[in-house]
Formats: structure tokens, sequence, C-alpha cells
């Protein structure tokens, strides 16, 4: 399972000797006063193959804020828990084209958000999970330290507090949709979920051990199910397409790798049935995109010509 065919390690060294001149470039998300104070030279990349193997480099084992990357783990989540696909007649997987946050398109489209990876999506998928289960966010805390083997992996209580403190943006959000019916738990307890959920701390290494159900087809570490195959084709298709704002183009363009970044200047990408990767470094672009992580991505892929493409 683990027939490696490349040095994983000297890739990864040669990655990060050749993105280096880009760490610190761009600028750590401002708009939460807890990443805005987070140093921004630093950067990190992880990978882990089919079987568990994880190769890493520069700050791999450094916790940093995960923000929008767990929008990709809430998705398998609800998915799995609904086990089939009415979700998707309350989210759309088209790509917006337009900044995360934005409200522009929800009226027009009558409540129902572009897809899962927007701040509005990701507010329905939590707003599924939190019905399916009663506590999306420690489900999704669960999840995540069992996927990763990381038992330390927690929420940040500065930053879901920062988050709530700057949150105007997503609670209108969650109103509107609720008043076209496309919202069932109460906004604020909702919020709390979403809050909690973007504040999880971890590493490229954890990231990447997370990811890896991905790129196994549906497959957990421990060797149960929570997708099906096309489930988790599925999740990576959106994950290519709308999973790195509006620059998903550019980033298919660059990378060629379904990929999902946060604010925090983390981003994963996955390698269906080769590897799944994590890169961190907090500056980011005018999208709202890792700078040196996207370069670094890109880097890994041309070298190893492991694309989708
Ligand atoms: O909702 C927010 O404002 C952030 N906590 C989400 C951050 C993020 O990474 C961008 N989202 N799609």
């Amino acid at each position: 399972m683990d027939a490696t065919p490349f040095d994983y390690q000297a890739v990864l060294d040669q990655v990060a000797r050749d993105v280096a001149p880009l760490v610190g470039a761009g600028t750590p998300a401002e708009y939460i006063p807890a990443l805005a104070s987070v140093d921004p030279a630093q950067f990190g990349m992880a990978l882990v193959t089919m079987g568990g193997k994880v190769f890493g480099v520069g700050d791999w084992q450094v916790p940093f804020s995960t923000q929008s990357i767990t929008k990709v783990f809430t998705l398998a989540l609800a998915l799995s828990a609904e086990g089939g696909d009415s979700l998707w007649e309350r989210v759309g997987r088209e790509p917006s084209g337009n900044p995360f946050n934005s409200l522009v398109q929800l009226e027009y489209e009558n409540g129902i958000p572009r897809n899962p990876f927007i701040n509005a999506g990701a507010l329905v998928v939590t707003d599924r999970l939190q019905t399916l289960t009663g506590d999306a966010s420690s489900e999704l805390l669960k999840f995540l330290r069992e996927e990763s083997g990381n038992p330390d992996v927690a929420f940040d209580a500065e930053v879901a507090a920062s988050e709530h403190e700057h949150g105007d943006r997503n609670a209108a959000l969650a109103h509107f949709m609720a008043s076209y019916g496309n919202i069932d738990n109460p906004v604020p307890a909702l919020l709390d979920h979403y809050f909690w959920q973007c504040s999880i701390e971890m590493s490229c290494a954890d990231l990447a051990r997370a990811a890896r159900v991905l790129a196994r087809h549906g497959l957990r570490a421990d060797g149960s199910r929570l997708l099906t195959r096309s489930g988790a084709k599925q999740i990576n298709a959106v994950m290519l397409t709308c999973g790195t704002y509006d620059a998903a183009g550019e980033f298919a363009y660059r990378v060629g790798l379904p990929g999902k970044s946060g604010v925090g200047g983390g981003i994963v990408a996955v390698v269906p049935g080769r590897c799944a990767l994590a890169v961190w470094s907090p500056g980011l672009d005018a999208h709202g995109n890792s700078v040196a992580g996207v370069a670094a991505l890109d880097r890994f892929t041309t070298l190893t010509g492991m694309s989708v493409f």
C-alpha cells in the first residue's frame, strides 16, 4: 500500500527551499484579532501516505487555527450522518465567484448558498449536523482527534470569542437564510457551533492525517467507512471547484488537486489514492489563501507530477 514512488522527504525539503522567499509574503487575516497577531514568518508542510506514514518539513508540527478547512470535515460528517442526498437540496455545489462571506447571491438564489465551502453554505451544513447529532462542534472535534490520532486537538477559546465579537456578517448570513426556512436550529446556537468549529487548532501533521479519509476514498484511520467511494469523490470534486474561495480556478490551474484553505493560512489537499497533504503559512493573498501555501502545493505537483490532471 505504501510502495513509495518518490522520496517524499526529499520532495518536501525541496519544496520548502523553493518557497522560502515567499514565506512572510501576504498578510495574516486581519478581521479576527486573534489571527492578526500570528507571526507570518512560519511555514510547514506535511504529507501522509495511504498507509499512514507521515513526512514533514518546517513548522509542520505547530498547531494553527484551521478555520474554514474544518468545513470539509463537517460536510463529510453531515453527509455520512444523513446517508442520502437531501443536504444538496439546501446547499448547491457550484463555485460562487464571490468572496467567502458574501451575501449578494443569497437573495437572488432564494436562501440556497452556492456551495458548502462559502460561509453561508457551511452554516447550512453545520445546521444539518447539529440536527442530526445534537452537538455539531463536539462531533467534529471528536472526529478530528480520532483521525489525526492526536487527543490534544482542541478548540481555541480566544479565537472562538474573537469570531463571536466580529461575527455580524455570519449572523446576517444565518438570519437571512433562516428567513427562507433554510436553517432549522436557533441562529445563536448555530453560530456558536460554527465559531467553535472555526477555532479548532491543528498542525499540518494532524490535518494531513485527518484528510487521509478523502485520499482513501472514504475509509477512516481505523479502517471503518465514513463515506461511500462516490461520496468521497463528490467531496473531493467540490473541494476542487469551490475549496479556495473565488480563486478556485487559479488554484486548480496551478495545483491541480482538490484543496480547501482557511484564513489561518492552512490548506489541505488530496491526491486520491496516493496521499493527503497539509501546508501552512499565515500570509494570505487578496482572496484569503496562503501565498506560500499555494506556491508550495504548486511546487509539489510540479516536482512529482502528482496532480489529478
Ligand atoms: O467565518 C469566518 O469569518 C471565519 N472564521 C471563516 C474563515 C475562513 O477560513 C474563510 N471561510 N470560508
